[in-house]
């Protein structure tokens, strides 16, 4: 069945380039992104994985973990990885699932055989420190993924966790946000002491929080 959001995400434990991995505990408390790619030495891949080793310092900014999953066994992950490096000028230092057997892709429902044949789909799933799954993504093989966006969600996802707000459309880090339903119009300015705005008596804004 599919995974949706608010669900637990499933735990495994997988081999991976940096050796056995238990997803639950490698977690820990941290923010995780888990996501999967089709397979071993193809271009749109390679240049995604270098992608997301030169944003290394941007996930741990955030305190969130990144693990990425392609069904080749660890030996031709390994030799792969060197080709990333050379060719998009990085280093990835995240571990890389190998998973053969499709035991993970197929828990997190991964394989899309009228899309792809027995190999995954580009799958982005994005975990909090409760191990609930917060987003989920899926893309087509041919298209690279804009992880830009996907660090703009997990922005997005933390500034609601942490201080009540929500983002709104095309809402980009410095802008404006939205006083999340929950919260009173007449509790907002204890609780948002840079000022608000009622626009509608559901609509209220207020400068981001947490800069
Ligand atoms: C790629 O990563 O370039 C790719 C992988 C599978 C199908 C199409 C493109």
């Amino acid at each position: 069945m599919a995974i949706r959001l608010g669900d637990t995400a499933p735990d495994f434990t997988a081999e991976t380039t940096e050796g056995t991995i238990n997803f639950h505990e490698w977690l820990g408390d941290s923010w995780g992104i888990l996501f999967s790619h089709p397979k071993d030495y193809t271009p749109v891949c390679t240049t995604e994985l270098g992608r997301v080793a030169n944003l290394k310092e941007e996930f741990a900014k955030r305190g969130v973990k990144v693990l990425a999953l392609s069904v080749d066994p660890v030996d031709s992950h390994k030799g792969w990885v060197n080709d990333i490096n050379e060719t998009q000028n990085c280093t990835v230092g995240y571990p890389i699932i190998a998973d053969p057997e499709r035991k993970v892709a197929t828990m997190y429902d991964m394989i899309h055989p009228n899309a792809l044949d027995n190999l995954t789909v580009r799958s982005v799933f994005v975990v909090g420190p409760d191990k609930k799954v917060k987003l989920t993504l899926t893309y087509p093989a041919s298209t690279g993924r804009n992880f830009d966006e996907i660090l703009r969600v997990i922005d997005s996802l933390q500034l609601t966790a942490n201080h009540s707000v929500a983002t709104p459309v095309d809402w980009k880090w410095g802008e404006d946000c939205v006083v999340v339903p929950a919260i009173k119009t007449e509790d907002i300015p204890a609780k948002f002491p840079k000022g608000h705005k009622v626009i509608k008596p559901y609509l209220r804004t207020t400068p981001q929080p947490n800069i």
